[in-house]
């Protein structure tokens, strides 16, 4: 077996202008004491590599020595995300998948497996329901029936907030009850939650489940999400347009009207996987579903003041009506992560908004010009 020198949090690693840690301006540095340990390298396949998150998670493993392999059919992925790691373009959901994945597994002496490669989208679920059901879905029952015929026994796998569905609390621990998903898409989550549980005692795999709740931001500016689905790129589309950015209803039960969530920063989110890699070599294990999130609820308004500090555009929002399905407030209790993984969200709103305004400026197909901008409508 492989050695080497594993050195972790001992190195610079920059999101953005400022973080939660030195809280003002200049590099970010890694809050952790440097921990120099022995322990094998890994081969970790990560499905959906070069999306958003995974591409973050492929670039954490790297840094941190581990071997990646990527598995992407590439209809939102983009291979230049990955640097070194093997690119083996397919389509994870299709039939015979499982067998392959198995083959690429073997082959490539995989130990363990991150599987981020699923539909997203929760409008796109509602309205096209069993292809969510077929991609999302058979996606899990193929990535399971690859580690059952390979040596990979371990599994960390993208959940969502969705599966909560409006839950009946504010800040929502893992054990909520009940736990409805409202939408085709949280339901695909929550019931692969339950097809990697029902395999742990049959295979022995080793699994938990992340539930990311509002993720957002950017590390290297080159593994921006270039999606226009969430609030801040959907904020920085308007203004690239010279329109008025929209806020969905003020009229909701909080502080100032607007929908409250859990923003947590993309480079958090990936050292999170790190450490349920970790946290599946125990023996003993408490718990296997964890929410990623910071416990801080942050308004709709608030973002879009961020955006305007940051910008430094001086633009008019406009309120328009409320969107079906918008719960209140959505924030996730992160004590459990926090106690059992000793993970810790470092970034704040503020890395947020900077590092997701870094990436998207330096994107030629969304710069904004600055000093020409003027608001149209
Ligand atoms: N972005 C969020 O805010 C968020 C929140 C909660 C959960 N998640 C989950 O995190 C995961 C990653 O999200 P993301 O934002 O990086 O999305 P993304 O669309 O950027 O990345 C998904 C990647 O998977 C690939 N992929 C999709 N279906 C595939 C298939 N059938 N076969 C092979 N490759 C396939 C795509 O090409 C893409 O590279 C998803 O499972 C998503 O449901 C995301």
């Amino acid at each position: 077996m492989r050695l080497r020198r594993y050195t972790r949090g001992g190195s610079t690693s920059r999101i953005g202008t400022a973080n939660r840690t030195n809280g003002g301006d200049g590099e970010c540095r890694r809050r952790e004491k440097p921990i120099t340990t022995e322990r094998p390298i890994m081969t970790v396949l990560v499905t959906g590599g070069c999306g958003y998150i995974g591409a973050h998670v492929v670039h954490a493993l790297h840094e941190a020595g581990e071997r990646v392999v990527v598995v992407d059919d590439l209809s939102y992925g983009r291979p230049d995300r990955i640097g070194n790691a093997r690119l083996y373009g397919m389509d994870i959901a299709a039939p015979g998948a499982g067998e392959r994945l198995g083959e690429i597994m073997t082959d490539e002496k995989v130990d363990a497996v991150i599987h981020f490669a699923a539909r997203k989208q929760v409008g796109e679920s509602v309205a096209k329901p069993l292809w969510y059901y077929q991609q999302n879905i058979n996606g899990m029952l193929n990535v399971l029936t690859g580690m059952t015929r390979s040596q990979a026994r371990r599994l960390v796998f993208s959940s969502s907030a969705a599966t909560y569905g409006v839950p009946p609390v504010d800040v929502v621990p893992e054990d909520v009850v009940p736990m409805i998903p409202i939408n085709p898409y949280g339901q695909t989550k929550l019931f692969g939650e339950w097809m990697a549980r029902a395999c742990e005692k049959p295979f022995g795999i080793r699994f938990c489940a992340l539930r990311y709740f509002n993720v957002a931001g950017c590390g290297p500016v080159e593994l921006e999400d270039p999606a226009i689905l969430n609030l801040i790129p959907m904020l920085f589309d308007k203004l690239r347009e010279g329109k008025a950015p929209l806020i969905f209803g003020d009229d909701y039960p909080t502080p100032d009207g607007t929908c409250v969530r859990d923003y947590i920063h993309v480079s958090d989110l990936a050292d999170a996987h790190l450490a349920a890699l970790r946290y599946l070599d125990r023996d003993e294990r408490k718990y296997d579903a964890f929410n990623v999130g910071t416990g801080e609820g942050t308004s709709v308004r608030q973002i879009v003041d961020e955006v305007k500090r940051v910008t430094g555009l001086p633009f008019r929002e406009k309120v328009t009506e409320r969107r079906a399905g918008d719960p209140p407030h959505l924030i996730g209790s992160p004590k459990r992560i926090n106690e059992e993984m000793g993970w810790h969200a470092r970034y704040g709103v503020k890395d947020i908004v900077e590092s997701a305004w870094a990436a998207w400026q330096a994107n030629p197909a969304h710069h904004i010009a600055v000093e020409n901008w003027t608001q149209t409508n």
